[in-house]
């Protein structure tokens, strides 16, 4: 057999790279987990619908490679195409309450929907079955009612951010068990009674703009006085003490 021509060969090793990295970028997408997409559709439907704010979540394409704000375990491992992170971009224009739906997606650990001042309701009491659910930020919004109890029964949790909206009630003293609590913001919101004891983990604090009142917990004094500003009647160091 004649020897192919140099630039024949050439052409077909390319091919072949072309090929092979063609395989390892589609590797990269874990295949959607079928419990998980479709109950991403239910959020979907929840928002507006096929055409409405998340209309690029198609029931014709797969959750982990194709659909936005979308992120999905690539490890091998239980987490392996099921969904670990859904970041809304800020001021996407969400509108309506949260479904309790997010709470079926247990291997979500990071939900960011921050800066879709209509969505509106409560927390809903579902995010407690989120068992990896290590950041939680639900800022600038318009949610009301309180802070479910049973959120922080969440040891899992790092961040929380719940800053700018309207609940109230008072701060779950249940705060205070999570271990590796490290950020935590309610300010800018109708929160009332005292604060309660919180983890030593806690690197960033912030509850100023509420109404809470009564002694500050010893040794918060070190995230400074304007995390507490603004609110009812909060007294003792870093503001001044108690009468
Ligand atoms: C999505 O497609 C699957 C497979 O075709 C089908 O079983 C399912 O009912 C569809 N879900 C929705 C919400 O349309
Ligand atoms: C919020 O809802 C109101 C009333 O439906 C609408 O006029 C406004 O444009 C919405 N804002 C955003 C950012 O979507
Ligand atoms: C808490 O959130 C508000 C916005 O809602 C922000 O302005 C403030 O800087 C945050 N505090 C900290 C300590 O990050």
């Amino acid at each position: 057999m004649p020897t192919p021509p140099k630039h024949l060969l050439l052409l077909y090793y390319t091919s072949l790279l072309l090929t092979y990295l063609t395989f390892t970028n589609a590797t990269d997408f874990p295949p959607c987990n079928a419990h998980d997409k479709a109950v991403l559709l239910r959020i979907r439907d929840h928002f507006g619908g096929p055409n409405g704010r998340l209309e690029d979540w198609s029931n014709n394409s797969d959750c982990c490679s194709a659909w936005n704000f979308i992120g999905c375990g690539s490890n091998p491992g239980d987490e392996y195409g099921r969904i670990t992170t859904i970041t809304f971009s800020r001021g996407w224009g969400l509108s309506g309450t949260i479904p309790s739906d997010f709470g079926d997606l247990p291997y979500l650990g990071f939900l960011s929907m921050a800066e879709n001042v209509n969505v509106t309701g409560t927390i809903p009491e579902s995010f407690s079955k989120l068992k990896k659910l290590y950041n939680l930020d639900l800022g600038s919004n318009s949610l009301s009612g309180p802070i479910p109890d049973k959120l922080f029964e969440l040891k899992t949790l790092k961040i929380v951010d719940l800053s700018g909206n309207q609940l109230s009630g008072a701060i779950p003293p249940s705060v205070s068990s999570l271990s590796k609590l490290s950020q935590f913001n309610v300010s800018h919101n109708k929160l009332t009674g005292n604060i309660p004891r919180l983890p030593k983990s806690l690197k960033s604090l912030d509850v100023s703009n509420n109404q809470l009142c009564g002694p500050i917990p010893s040794g918060l004094n070190r995230f400074g006085a304007k995390m507490f500003e603004h609110n009812k009647c909060l007294c003792g160091s870093p503001l001044s003490p108690c009468k």
